[in-house]
């Protein structure tokens, strides 16, 4: 059975831009893998998407399916994790297991922390950007103890262009925020913290409109925020967790990351999971507004240039109402110590 190539010719012999999908055939893996397909990239270099999952025939099946699409990007299917990876600029892991009804986050850690040790490895061994330019984008859950897994493997010159994407708990704030509204306006709601639970933590003291909101509907805000995954993984009922609404979160990432990659831009804001080291800006002192100096990761607004990110936007601590910074935060933070030294142990 043929399995796709790159099909259209390098007539310019420019460098390919090369995005990776690891876990393309899974539910996260096939919604993403078509929106990069069928994206426009504001450059005349050749786009390949290459794909690459465990299992074969489901990878075969989704890479033929979308080659025969007429649009800017090749997609290749990748048989190892070697080929995928080699030439990558940005790859975004969403292989993995995904929650259960009654499961959380942190019970898929055991399975899903050997599959990411693996894929950081190969990443260590063949990937040519590593060093200089490779940005590695983390989806697999639980991702506040997987991005240390992922961390430990690589060296630290390259952890501040490995990001835990978050991205999905800022559009559910921002749509939850207007359906409670009843408006078609879509507020940007920082939302800070971590990826599970308690370790999320919107500020919807940010919205214009939050003096108009009740208590209650500040809490049942919150409340829904934080287990939006759950409604997603209960609704599906068996059938796994949210992957129509991941997958759209995980592209608006890459979106905004590709003019960067390609050096159209000189950086880009956006908010991420991230190690806190001591060489990006804003760490120690989010560490010290937070009065928290053992706090090795934590997801927060953030500037990001070719070589990483190298500002983290602490003001946003400065700018949280009480209940946020006093009940808030003190539990989200609690349990992202033990969930990043989980993964650093690991
Ligand atoms: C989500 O937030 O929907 C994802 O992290 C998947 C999950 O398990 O909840």
């Amino acid at each position: 059975m043929p399995v796709p190539t790159n099909t259209n010719a390098n007539a310019s012999n420019q460098p390919p831009l090369t995005l990776t999908v690891i876990g393309a055939a899974g539910g996260i893996g096939q919604s993403l893998s078509l929106l990069l397909k069928t994206s426009n990239y504001p450059t005349t270099r050749p786009v390949n998407v290459n794909l690459f999952d465990v299992n074969t025939t489901g990878l075969n099946g989704v890479a033929t399916d979308l080659s025969h699409m007429n649009t800017q990007a090749n997609v290749k299917a990748c048989h190892s994790l070697q080929d995928a990876v080699t030439d990558a600029d940005l790859i975004v892991i969403v292989a993995g297991v995904p929650r259960k009804p009654g499961m959380t986050r942190d019970d898929l850690f055991n399975i899903n922390a050997g599959i990411i040790k693996n894929i950081a490895t190969n990443i260590r061994q063949y990937s040519r950007n590593l060093d200089t330019s490779l940005f590695t984008l983390l989806i697999s859950n639980p991702v506040n103890s997987l991005l240390p897994v992922l961390n430990n493997v690589l060296p630290s010159h390259a952890h501040s262009r490995c990001l835990g994407i978050t991205n999905l708990d800022l559009i559910r704030a921002s749509e939850f925020l207007s359906e409670l509204l009843d408006t078609q306006e879509k507020q940007n709601i920082p939302v800070i913290g971590g990826h599970s639970g308690n370790t999320i933590v919107p500020c919807f003291s940010y919205s214009k409109d939050y003096a108009k909101l009740s208590k209650d509907q500040i809490d049942s805000l919150i409340h829904r925020v934080q287990y939006g995954g759950d409604e997603v993984v209960q609704a599906k009922n068996g059938q796994g967790s949210a992957t129509l609404s991941m997958a759209f979160a995980a592209f608006k990432v890459i979106q905004l990351l590709v003019p960067l990659v390609l050096k159209k831009i000189d950086y880009v804001e956006g908010a991420f999971y991230l190690e806190l080291q001591n060489d990006i800006l804003g760490s120690v002192k989010l560490r010290n507004l937070l009065n928290e100096p053992e706090l090795n990761y934590f997801a927060a607004p953030c500037k990001i240039n070719y070589t990483g990110t190298y500002l983290i936007d602490y003001s946003i601590i400065n700018g949280l109402n009480q209940f946020e910074k006093d009940v808030l935060l003190p539990k989200a933070i609690d349990e992202l110590k033990g969930n990043a030294q989980k993964g650093e142990r690991y």
